[in-house]
């Protein structure tokens, strides 16, 4: 087994990490690019925290905060021209992963803003991305420390590119930006992080060091969920969402050696198709990720509860109590019609054994 490992980001987290960091954001460039959604970033704080260190400095900066939830290239392109036309030196997201990984997208068509979008997604570049600040205001996504970016494609799906190039050089995660999320936003993306962590673990790339970060990950989430179930998520203190926080940046460094799993692959039609947050769209797949890999790799599964100090009991029932509840179901034409998805795709590829469309076509009659 290998021991492969790159990420190349700066880290920084902590309480007004970003305003005790203006002098690492100013490093970057004269002028920024600023890329938020609609809301959350003003609402969580952490834009005037951003605000405040760029002007302490003096970094000039424009402010794109027309992301959507699941960013769409089209966006990614208008933002990408603006911070060319503009003269960004880099680009800063503040977000979940919406905006960071429109970001990554961002910096890339900033650089080559005559690039079409397949270019984008065959990273067809020419020239190097811009760089990129992450300020993560969720705890879930990990997009702070990977090279990927998640970007809906004209034709409304969810493609990704995967680039040593893409990573953000600084993360900036103040934990306090999370304490604004609503309750179904605050599960949604903790069980995200979980996702990341169960399908990097049983991943077919998986290595001595990603398995170190999956295990020391869901540790981490299953302390601060037996407090969920008990007490919800209004009650967490901020150690609690310091903890979801940092779990989220380890789930984000296990899935930078591995990528994801069937849960992913599985979970972006419930969002393209019937609106399902992206974190409760792939964790509802995860109880069957853990039987489907019980039977196929026993002993990873045996390996999986030690480490974790769990057992497949605590882990589906905690899973099923802590992950918001979806309301899908599918008729046998729909399970068809969605078939196509499942031919050549990368995320089924990385799984033990074979995920074939017979079975992901049990598994979606099963569930929905
Ligand atoms: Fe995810």
């Amino acid at each position: 087994m290998n021991m492969n490992f790159f990420v190349n980001t700066k880290v920084i987290t902590g309480v007004d990490c970003v305003k005790n960091n203006a002098d690492k954001i100013s490093a970057l460039g004269k002028k920024c690019l600023i890329v938020t959604g609609a809301s959350s970033a003003k609402k969580c704080g952490a834009l005037d925290d951003v605000l405040f260190a760029l002007n302490s400095k003096n970094v000039q900066y424009e402010i794109y905060d027309k992301i959507q939830q699941n960013p769409t290239s089209d966006s990614c392109f208008e933002a990408g021209r603006l911070a060319c036309e503009t003269g960004a030196d880099f680009i800063l997201g503040i977000g979940g992963g919406s905006p960071l990984d429109a970001s990554k997208a961002i910096a890339v068509v900033a650089a080559n803003p005559n690039i079409s979008e397949e270019m984008l997604y065959s990273m067809d570049w020419g020239k190097a991305p811009l760089p990129v600040v992450a300020v993560g205001t969720t705890a879930g996504t990990g997009s702070e420390v990977t090279g990927v970016a998640v970007i809906t494609n004209s034709k409304g799906f969810k493609k990704s590119f995967r680039n040593d190039l893409s990573y953000p050089v600084l993360s900036l995660g103040d934990p306090q930006y999370t304490q604004s999320l609503s309750d179904s936003f605050t599960r949604s993306t903790a069980v995200d992080a979980l996702a990341h962590c169960v399908e990097s673990f049983f991943n077919r790339s998986a290595n001595d060091i990603s398995k170190v970060f999956a295990v020391a990950g869901v540790k981490k989430l299953f302390k601060v969920f037996d407090k969920v179930i008990s007490d919800g998520t209004q009650n967490l203190t901020l150690e609690d969402r310091e903890q979801l926080y940092n779990a989220s940046l380890i789930g984000g460094l296990a899935i930078s050696v591995t990528g994801t799993a069937f849960p992913h692959a599985l979970g972006y039609f419930l969002t393209e198709n019937y609106g399902v947050a992206h974190g409760t769209a792939c964790a509802v797949f995860l109880n069957k990720f853990i039987e489907y890999n019980s039977s196929l790799k026993p002993e990873l599964t045996a390996e999986f509860f030690e480490e974790t100090g769990l057992d497949s009991e605590r882990f589906m029932t905690v899973v099923s109590a802590v992950t918001p509840k979806i309301n899908v179901s599918l008729t046998d034409e729909d399970i068809k019609n969605l078939s196509p998805r499942w031919q050549n795709n990368a995320g089924l590829k990385r799984n033990w054994g074979n995920v074939d469309c017979a079975f992901v076509n049990s598994v979606l009659k099963d569930l929905f």
